[in-house]
């Protein structure tokens, strides 16, 4: 279905891209365009129909009439191997992981079982217009080889890394300190920087780390500083009780990376919903960044994300979904969790910041926020084309519309696949048409 296109590209829609955070600097951040223009995989133009025409007589033209052509989705916070246990019944964070996760990544160690569920996710996500993602793998280099062949086939900007653990899980899905240390020492030379791809130094969480594990990825991350690190942090409270029963020094949760070199500006750390003070305060002060995973923390009964509080102090915050412990491949469904959780904890986003979030919010928390999560010349041509009236529910509930935003938020709460009218990736249209 790929269609490289050389050439010139001009797209015609709803054109929607941010020129600064929504949450600090208000709907003024937000902007709309009618056209933008695509040459050799990046943006190069983005403004009005009738100038970008004249501007480039010679370019292809799509005109997607009313639909949104916004950034691709970017989700910052995936494990691709528990794609086939997604809306997996009945159980709570460990348990889960026991009875669902840890037999389904034990299959991971068949290169060609790993190499079938990479494609099948990323065929899965692409649908759902998300363009980039940050997944976690298995302990096996095979899961690693398997997601970023996958994605180099299809030229997508993907992050993702060897998951460690050398205890508290099963025998087969175990390391060690060392082999971890030299797994991911040789997945990180052979994948890091080649093309689109970046490797992320993946520590799972700390129950499943020994501290001999923890501080020899805290020496690989000093080895190579320009990688980010990724790992789970205070989702569930059996979870917290549990980490300072195995950490009886530790100050608090976070203190068990932070000791080992693993808190600073590149981590990458899931969920953090039941923070301490000083934990907050710490996390602040390194600008390391917090992905929130609004399916998957209501799905395992997890909590409430403090996204209000957490973004109006000023931190680095990305949006998941969490795969498969998040019940969806879909940011949209992502956004509209986002909004349910916030509204329980007082805030209600605005559909401007949710689409942020997805967007150029989660782009800033990988760091590649000057690469992809939005449209501007310059930037890589990930984009998504949104119907903004997919379903006949949707479709009546915006008949009164009377601005985008309005028009837009019956998709994001209401939205799925059915929405996802075209993907492009570095330009080719991959998804749609
Ligand atoms: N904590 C440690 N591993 C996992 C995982 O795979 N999913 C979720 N949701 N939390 C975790
Ligand atoms: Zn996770």
């Amino acid at each position: 279905m790929t269609h490289l296109s050389p050439g010139t590209d001009l797209l015609l829609g709803q054109v929607l891209h941010f020129t600064a955070d929504p949450f600090t600097a208000g709907l003024g951040a937000a902007r709309l365009d009618e056209a933008l223009v695509i040459e050799n995989g990046h943006i190069v133009a983005v403004g009005s129909a009738e100038a970008l025409r004249r501007q480039h007589p010679r370019a292809r033209v799509t005109d997607y009439g009313s639909a949104l052509i916004s950034a691709g989705f970017v989700d910052a916070h995936v494990h691709y191997p528990q794609t086939a246990i997604i809306a997996s019944w009945g159980k709570r964070l460990i348990d889960w992981l026991n009875s669902y996760t840890f037999p389904e990544e034990m299959r991971f160690s068949n290169l060609s079982y790993a190499q079938d569920v990479a494609n099948r996710y990323f065929d899965l996500t692409v649908s759902n217009g998300t363009t980039s993602v940050c997944s976690y793998c298995t302990i096996h280099p095979e899961s690693v080889d398997a997601f970023f062949t996958a994605a180099a086939t299809r030229n997508q900007r993907v992050w993702a890394g060897k998951t460690c653990m050398d205890r508290n899980a099963p025998e087969g899905l175990r390391d060690t300190a060392q082999s971890a240390y030299d797994d991911s020492a040789r997945l990180l030379a052979k994948w890091h920087a080649q093309g689109r791809a970046s490797y992320v130094i993946t520590p799972r969480f700390s129950p499943t780390s020994s501290e001999e594990q923890l501080a020899a990825m805290g020496a690989l991350w000093a080895e190579h500083p320009d990688c980010l690190m990724q790992t789970h942090l205070s989702e569930q409270t059996d979870e917290i009780a549990w980490v300072k029963t195995l950490f009886p020094t530790a100050r608090d949760y976070l203190d068990t990376y932070e000791r080992h070199g693993l808190l600073g500006k590149g981590a990458l750390l899931g969920h953090a919903i039941w923070l301490e003070e000083r934990e907050r305060s710490r996390i602040l002060e390194t600008d390391a960044g917090l992905i929130h995973c609004p399916t998957s923390n209501t799905f395992i009964g997890s909590g409430l994300f403090d996204m209000g509080g957490l973004k109006a102090a000023g931190h680095r915050i990305g949006l998941a979904t969490d795969t498969g412990g998040g019940s969806s491949f879909s940011m949209l469904r992502t956004m509209a969790a986002a909004y349910e959780v916030a509204q329980l904890k007082g805030r209600a986003l605005h559909p401007s910041e949710l689409w942020w979030l997805a967007t150029a919010g989660s782009a800033r928390a990988l760091h590649a926020d000057h690469q992809i999560g939005n449209i501007a010349a310059g930037m890589e041509a990930d984009l998504v084309v949104v119907d903004l009236a997919s379903t006949p529910a949707i479709a009546q509930a915006t008949r009164r519309a009377e601005d985008i935003w309005q028009a837009l938020f019956p998709t994001i709460m209401m939205g799925d696949d059915r929405a996802i009218r075209a993907t492009y990736v570095a330009g080719a249209l991959v998804h749609g048409g």
